[in-house]
């Protein structure tokens, strides 16, 4: 472990991996499609699983994923499993409760991170670990908004044109206390609001984290169009 590491916190990775892809319509869930000689998924792990400061990764899967125990890294005592929820905000708790009962503790940082953003770069993890590890609430990976943002109304045409410089876009991973996440999450959701990612449980119940500029090109792969995107942008950076 190098000097500059070693000022980074130790921390635990959450993985939720157990959606359908439904907007992805391929063959299987979006994580097991092949790409660069590996899974969508096996990319993601990668750098967590690189990274000398983490604790573990849980990873939560559906019931009836088939695609898992035949992949090499189900073998790995590094990661332990978690059930998959009907939602991503369920299965990021059931994840959590799993860290819990493995004896993690209420002040352990987490990081969740989807399944379906195979394209974290070190730099960006290590930004997100240094700039959060001090702060009160934690933080999340963002870019701020590039394009030129409109709003829309009900008749299909402009209405206004929005401030960009005060809208960012939420990329994964997120960084927050196991305990008030796990508080928090299970709060949001009990009152029924609409948990698309950790932030928002963080926000609604009070909290302000903090926004990190990350890479753009941390996308989440969701349609067909961005694994041909993807592909394209590792043959040219890898060339
Ligand atoms: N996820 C999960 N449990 C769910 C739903 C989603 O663990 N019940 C995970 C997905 O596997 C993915 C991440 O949350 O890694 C982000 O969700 P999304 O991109 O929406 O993936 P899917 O729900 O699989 O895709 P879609 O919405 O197109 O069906
Ligand atoms: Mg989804």
């Amino acid at each position: 472990m190098s000097m500059a590491d070693s000022s980074l916190p130790a921390f635990w990775a959450v993985i939720p991996a157990a959606g359908v892809g439904s907007r992805m319509r391929a063959d299987r869930p979006k994580q097991y499609l092949p790409i660069a000689g590996k899974t969508l998924l096996e990319h993601t792990f990668d750098c967590f699983l690189g990274h000398p400061r983490l604790l573990g990764l849980v990873v939560s899967l559906s019931n009836d994923d088939a695609y898992w125990p035949a992949l090499l890294c189900a073998a790995d005592n590094r990661i332990i499993r978690a059930d998959g929820g009907a939602e991503r905000a369920t299965s990021v708790l059931n994840a959590l409760m799993v860290l819990s009962e493995q004896g993690a503790a209420e002040s352990d940082w987490v990081l969740v991170h989807d399944a379906a953003r195979p394209n974290l770069h070190r730099v960006d993890l290590d930004r997100l670990l240094r700039a959060s590890a001090n702060d009160i609430v934690g933080g999340i990976l963002a870019a701020p908004a590039r394009d030129t943002l409109k709003r829309i109304g009900a008749d299909g045409r402009i209405h206004a044109t929005v401030d960009r410089s005060v809208i960012w876009q939420a990329f994964t991973p997120q960084m927050f206390r196991l305990g008030e996440l796990q508080n928090c999450l299970a709060d949001a959701l009990a009152a029924g609001v609409a948990v698309t990612d950790e932030a928002s449980a963080m926000e609604w119940a009070g909290y302000a984290p903090l926004l990190i500029e990350g890479r753009a090109d941390n996308l989440k792969v969701t349609r067909p169009d961005d694994l041909e995107w993807l592909q394209r942008h590792w043959q040219n950076d890898r060339s």
